[in-house]
C-alpha cells in the first residue's frame, strides 16, 4: 500500500527520493514524508495530502538540509507515501518516524501486529511517542538496542526480528551514515533494491527506481539487507547470508510517463491493443494454434498431469477476470473452476484434494488476501499458479508456474489493461490445458487450436473498440449527476457488468451495482424508475435474446437503457435509449471488448465530475494489508 523509497549514492538524494515518490504515489497518497541526512543530522519533512504538498513544503526552504542545493558526496535519505492503517491522516502520523534523539529514521509498509505490546515495553523504558502509528515502535526499539551497545545493523536486525505481522521496513541512522537497512517480513509489499556501481536504491516497487537502474534484486519474505553505495548484503532472519540473483528489468522508463494523455488511466485504456499484443507475443503459433506458456507447464509437477480442478483466488477487478477465466477453462479445457475472493477463501475451509491447482490472479502480485489464499493452497499440497503483472512480486515467487500479464507498469490505481491481459492469459491457459490432453473438435468440444488462432484477431478488435466515439462524452454529460447506476450482463459478460459497476464507483464515487441480468427480477427491479441508467451488455452471443427481454423489462418500468451491443445490430437501437458499439467477435473473446466501454464510460463520467481518476480517494494500488 504505502510507497517506500531509499537512496544512498552521489546524486542529490532529495531529487531522487521525490522522483521515486512521484512514481510510487499510486501506492498511497494520504500523506508523504522524507528524511535526509545532512550536515546537521537527519532532517524530516512531512505533509498531509498529495506529494505536491510535501514538494511545496520542501521548496519553502525551511526544512531543507544544508546540502540540499548541491550534491553531497554520498547522500542518503528515505521517503514514504502513506495509506493510513494505524492513526489518522495527520502530519505527525506521516512517515518517516524518528527515535527520541532524532538520530534514526524509519519508514514502513504493513502492520506491526504486536505494536501495543512493544509500545508498552518502550513506554516503561521512558520512551516518548509522538504519533499514533504502529511504525513508531521501530525507531525506538532500534535506539534501545543501540544504546545497549549494538552497532546499527545488529540493532536494526534485533528490532526487526521482534516485529510480528507483514512488514516492509527501511531505516537509516545518523551514527552510521553509510548504510540503509531494509527488511521484508511476510507479504506486506515488496522490497526491490536497485544497484549501480556507486549507488543503491531501495523501493517498494520497480517504477520508483526505474529512472536510475534496471539491475535489481528482490527481498524475499524473512530477508533483510544492508544497502551501501554500490553494494548490498542480504541475510535471512537466522543471520545466514543469502546469495541473491540480480535481475535486469526490461521495462522502459517511458512506460511510467503519461505522455500526451491527461491521466494514466486514459493512457492505460488506450494502450490495451499494444498490451494484448505483448501478452500474446511468442506464446501462440498462429499457423498451428499451438500455445506455449514459457513459465508454466500445465501438466507436470504432479503425477496426475493437468489439474483435476482449479481454484482461482483474486480480489476486486482480478476476481472479475477470474470469473471470466472460469468460462474459458471449463468450456475449452473441461476443467472445473471455482472462483473465490482471496479474502474469503481461507474462511470457508476449502476442500483441497490431490490434483487441485490454486491459481492466484493479481496484477501487483502483492495483494495480501490473494497471497494468503495461495499460501493456504500451498500448505495443503495444491500446485500453485499465478497470473501476475509485477515482475519479481511475491505471488510470482510463491508460484510453481507463472503467466505474466506483460501489460507494462500500470500506474492508474484503477486496473484496466491488467484486466484485459489477465483475461487473455486465462484464455491461453485454457487452450494450453486442452491441447495438453489433445481435446479437439473430434470429441465434440471446441477445438483449442482453432480457438487459440482466434486470438490473432484480438488486438485489431480492441483497436476498433478504442476508436473515438462521441457517445461517451454525451453519456457523461447526461448522466454524471445520477446517484445510482445498474449494470447487467449474462453468461460470460456477467463479470463485465460487475467490473463496469466497480470501475464507475471507484473513480466517480457514484453508487453502482452489477447484477446477473436474470436476477434482476428477483429484487433489483424494484430500483428501476425513470432516473435510473441501466447499462446492459447485450452483444450477439448465446444469451442475446435473454438480454433483449431484460432490456424490455427495464424499459417497461421507465428505466434508461445504455446497451453495449454488436456493431451492425440495428434491432437493439429500437429497444435501448443509447447504444455503444463493439465489433463482432468470437463469443469467448467478447468480454475483452465489452470491458472497454465500461472503462471509457467510467473515465468520462469521473473526469466530467472533476474526480482524480488516477488516485481515487481511500484507494491504493497494492493492497498489502488484510
Ligand atoms: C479496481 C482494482 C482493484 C484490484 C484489487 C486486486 O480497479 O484495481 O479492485 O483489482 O485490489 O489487486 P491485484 O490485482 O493487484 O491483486
Amino acid at each position: 500500500m504505502c510507497g517506500i523509497i531509499g537512496y544512498i549514492g552521489p546524486r542529490n538524494a532529495i531529487s531522487v527520493i521525490l522522483n521515486g515518490l512521484r512514481r510510487l504515489e499510486y501506492r498511497g497518497y494520504d500523506s508523504a514524508g522524507i528524511a535526509i541526512l545532512g550536515d546537521n543530522g537527519i532532517r524530516v519533512t512531512r505533509a498531509v495530502g498529495k506529494l505536491s504538498n510535501l514538494e511545496s513544503r520542501l521548496q519553502q526552504g525551511g526544512d531543507r538540509p544544508s546540502f540540499a542545493t548541491r550534491d553531497a558526496p554520498r547522500a542518503i535519505g528515505i521517503g514514504h507515501t502513506r495509506w493510513a492503517t494505524h492513526g489518522g491522516v495527520t502530519e505527525h502520523n506521516a512517515h518517516p518516524h524518528l527515535n527520541d534523539a532524532g538520530t534514526l529514521a524509519v519508514i514502513q509498509n504493513g502492520i506491526v501486529e504486536n505494536f501495543i505490546e512493544l509500545k508498552s515495553e518502550l513506554l516503561a523504558e521512558g520512551v516518548r511517542f509522538r504519533s499514533e502509528t504502529d511504525t513508531e515502535v521501530i525507531p525506538h526499539l532500534v535506539d534501545l538496542y543501540m544504546k545497549a551497545g549494538m552497532p546499527f545493523a545488529r540493532a536494526a536486525f534485533a528490532a526487526i526480528a521482534r516485529l510480528q505481522g507483514s512488514n516492509a521496513v527501511v531505516m537509516m541512522s545518523a551514527q552510521e551514515p553509510d548504510k540503509l537497512i531494509a527488511a521484508r517480513l511476510g507479504h506486506a509489499g515488496g522490497i526491490v533494491i536497485g544497484v549501480n556501481p556507486d549507488e543503491t536504491f531501495v523501493a517498494s516497487d520497480i517504477p520508483g527506481i526505474l529512472d536510475y537502474t534496471r539491475n535489481v534484486i528482490f527481498l524475499e519474505d524473512g530477508e533483510w539487507a544492508i544497502a551501501q553505495a554500490g553494494q548490498v548484503r542480504v541475510y535471512r532472519l537466522d543471520g545466514a547470508p543469502v546469495n541473491k540473483q540480480r535481475l535486469t528489468i526490461a521495462w522502459d522508463p517511458v512506460s511510467v510517463e503519461k505522455g500526451e494523455y491527461r491521466h494514466f488511466m486514459q493512457k492505460e485504456i488506450f494502450e490495451q491493443a499494444r498490451a494484448v499484443t505483448d501478452t500474446l507475443r511468442g506464446r501462440v503459433n498462429f499457423e498451428t494454434g499451438e500455445v506455449a506458456l514459457e513459465h508454466l507447464e500445465v501438466g507436470t509437477g504432479h503425477a496426475e498431469g493437468i489439474p483435476a480442478r482449479i481454484h482461482t483466488v483474486a480480489c476486486g477487478t482480478s476476481k472479475h477476470a477470474g470469473m471470466i477465466g472460469k468460462f474459458f477453462i471449463e468450456r475449452i479445457a473441461q476443467v472445473a473452476v471455482e472462483v473465490d475472493y482471496g479474502s474469503e477463501y481461507r474462511y470457508r475451509d476449502p476442500i483441497i484434494e490431490p490434483g487441485i491447482a490454486v491459481l492466484g490472479i493479481t496484477q501487483s502480485g502483492e495483494t495480501a488476501d490473494t497471497l494468503a489464499a495461495m499460501s493456504l493452497g500451498k500448505a495443503r499440497g495444491a500446485r500453485i499458479w499465478a497470473i501476475v503483472n509485477a515482475i519479481g512480486s511475491q505471488a510470482e515467487r510463491m508460484a510453481e508456474g507463472v503467466i505474466h500479464m506483460r501489460a507494462g507498469p500500470e500506474i492508474g490505481v484503477c486496473s484496466t489493461k491488467t484486466f484485459l491481459t489477465s483475461i487473455v492469459d486465462q484464455y491461453l491457459l485454457a487452450c494450453a490445458l486442452a491441447q495438453r490432453v489433445r481435446r479437439s473438435d473430434a470429441d465434440g468440444r471446441p477445438d483449442p487450436y482453432a480457438l487459440a488462432k482466434d486470438l490473432a484477431l484480438l488486438p485489431g478488435l480492441i483497436s476498433q473498440t478504442l476508436k473515438p466515439d462521441p457517445i461517451y462524452e454525451a453519456l457523461a454529460h447526461r448522466f454524471h449527476d445520477r446517484r445510482h447506476f445498474l449494470f447487467l450482463g449474462r453468461g460470460i459478460n456477467y463479470p463485465i457488468a460487475l467490473e463496469g459497476a466497480l470501475k464507475l464507483k471507484e473513480i466517480s464515487y457514484i453508487h453502482a451495482e452489477g447484477y446477473p441480468a436474470g436476477e434482476m427480477k428477483h429484487g433489483p427491479i424494484a430500483l428501476i424508475d425513470e432516473t435510473m441508467p441501466v447499462v446492459c451488455v447485450a452483444v450477439q452471443d448465446g444469451v442475446y435474446e435473454k438480454m433483449i427481454s431484460q432490456i424490455e423489462q427495464v424499459k417497461a418500468r421507465g428505466g434508461i437503457v445504455i446497451a453495449i451491443a454488436t456493431e451492425g445490430d440495428d434491432f437493439i437501437r429500437q429497444k435501448a435509449d443509447y447504444v455503444i458499439n463493439v465489433p463482432a467477435a468470437p463469443a469467448l473473446l467478447t468480454p475483452a471488448l465489452t470491458a472497454i466501454p465500461m472503462q471509457r464510460l467510467a473515465y468520462e463520467i469521473a473526469t466530467h465530475l472533476g474526480c482524480d481518476v488516477d488516485q481515487p480517494r481511500n484507494l491504493a494500488k497494492s493492497v498489502t494489508v488484510e
